[in-house]
């Protein structure tokens, strides 16, 4: 039953790519690329004051229009629920999961540039797509590849602060280590301190989010490397796109590992704006510390086991179901281990999601993709039995909104069946995608002039008593 629900949501998915694409003709923001123009900086140029006015005009016509009511609980829980914050890049429906500028995930994977035909999507594309709202074309997705690679180029010292961990740090600590050193390089700084006026920080934001973007694969293969390969670095290699280039400097050629690599990076770049990543990236860069720094920032958020190092403890989880219950296992014996797992006082790894109640399309299409190059794969196989197994568990607990796999519950299986198979590794590629969605929204925060973010904190007593008075 929970596999035809997967299978209805996909399809459900598949007809409102469909409908949706009528849809978007009506909306002016989101235009099919017909320019020939092939530098983004020059698009975003045109696009800016636009969206400038667009932002003044709703303020000055609805700032005062109310967008709810905030309760107790709402600030008692973490905020869900609450409408507070502004992100152009990405919405996420709850049921249908994400639109990155309006597209879903089937649409990105049918209308972005490919590297072969049929093949998943470029990351690159997705930052165009991001950052202009625009779908790019194929020239224009080569050029942009061909800009990040003229950028990617790593200062000595990076890797020295690197080095001055322990190589048992984890490697989410290694590679926050080296995007705090990448910080040096800031032109945003360096603008800021010769007194740039606040009409142009759009510009060093974009030459730094470009830079960053351009170089965290290298810091992040490097820090792979150090820790697992005795520090053998494999240098990048100029004749491959984003994703594929990142999949050869881990160690990774075949072909279908550098589509893999595509597909993820670009599926887990964005997700609106209050995941605790995204969030910490757009809090800290309101007080207009650079992208380095609030990128950085996000990470250490990103490394929660809540939030991105879920894929990590995911596969470890899997893999320790494996390790007692055999790869045959059993509906029973599975059933029984995550009981197991939920009366210890854990959660199930890869399952629920603060905003999202139905099954996440990321892990629908990363489940399309296993079952295209993988289906044997007997790690597949256990993650397909856990979707038949873990929601109605979780449904029957009572307290769980939703029951279903989230994103991380098949990235490991995927990357473990291409080699890639130290678990504790995993949330370093989700920093290196989610750098393309935070740093999209941070050059639209400088360009739309966004203000220090400041919500207002109450203590309990303040609440009791105003609940008094209210009652
Ligand atoms: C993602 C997550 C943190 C969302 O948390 P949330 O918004 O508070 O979720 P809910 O409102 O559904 O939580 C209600 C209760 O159900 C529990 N719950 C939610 N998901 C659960 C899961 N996968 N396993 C066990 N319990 C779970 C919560 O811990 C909470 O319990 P509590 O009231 O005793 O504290 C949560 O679902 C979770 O911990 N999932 C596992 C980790 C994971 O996969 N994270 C990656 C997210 S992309």
């Amino acid at each position: 039953m929970v596999f035809f629900r997967s299978v209805s949501a996909l399809s459900k998915l598949r007809s409102r790519v469909v409908q949706q694409s009528s849809f978007n003709n009506s909306v002016r923001w989101l235009q099919i690329q017909t320019s020939s123009d092939l530098d983004l900086h020059s698009q975003l140029k045109e696009l800016i004051p636009e969206q400038q006015e667009r932002l003044k005009k709703l303020k000055s016509e609805h700032g005062k229009v109310q967008l709810g009511n905030i309760t107790v609980d709402m600030v008692l829980g973490g905020m869900r629920g609450m409408t507070g914050l502004l992100w152009e890049t990405s919405l996420l429906d709850p049921e249908e999961g994400i639109r990155f500028r309006n597209l879903s995930i089937p649409e990105c994977q049918k209308k972005l540039p490919a590297a072969k035909p049929g093949g998943e999507p470029l990351p690159e594309g997705l930052l165009w797509l991001l950052l202009t709202g625009k779908v790019p074309n194929k020239e224009q997705v080569d050029a942009l590849s061909k800009e990040l690679r003229s950028r990617a180029t790593v200062p000595d010292h990076v890797y020295k602060a690197i080095d001055a961990l322990p190589v048992s740090a984890h490697p989410m600590t290694q590679f926050a280590m080296g995007v705090m050193a990448l910080q040096v390089q800031s032109e945003f700084q360096k603008a800021y301190e010769k007194g740039i006026h606040k009409s142009k920080y759009w510009e060093p934001t974009y030459e730094d989010s470009l830079s960053l973007i351009a170089q965290l694969p290298i810091v992040a293969a490097y820090v792979y490397r150090r820790i697992y390969k005795n520090g053998q670095v494999i240098p990048k290699d100029d004749s491959l796109d984003y994703g594929g280039n990142f999949a050869h400097m881990l160690g990774f050629d075949s072909p279908d590992m550098q589509e893999l690599m595509r597909l993820y990076v670009t599926i887990h770049t964005d997700h609106e704006g209050g995941n605790v990543s995204a969030h910490t990236g757009h809090l800290v860069a309101s007080a207009l510390s650079d992208p380095y720094l609030s990128f950085a920032a996000a990470l250490n958020g990103l490394a929660g086991p809540l939030h991105g190092l879920a894929n990590q403890e995911v596969l470890l989880w899997i893999k320790s179901v494996v390790e007692e219950c055999g790869e045959n296992i059993t509906t029973d014996q599975l059933k029984d281990y995550v009981w197991k797992t939920l009366n210890s006082g854990k959660v199930v790894p890869g399952f629920g999601h603060g905003v999202l109640r139905n099954t996440d399309p990321r892990y629908l299409c990363q489940r399309e993709f296993a079952l295209k190059h993988l289906p044997d794969d007997p790690l597949f196989q256990l993650v397909s039995k856990l979707f038949e197994v873990v929601p109605p568990i979780l449904t029957e607990l009572g307290k769980v909104k939703n029951p279903w796999p989230n994103v991380d519950a098949h990235s490991g299986v995927l990357l473990n069946h291409y080699g890639l198979t130290e678990a504790r590794y995993y949330t370093v590629l989700f920093g290196v995608s989610r750098s393309i969605g935070i740093c999209s929204q941070l050059i639209w925060d400088r360009a739309l002039g966004l203000p220090l973010e400041r919500p207002k904190s109450v203590t309990m007593e303040w609440l009791e008593n105003y609940c008094k008075k209210s009652a």
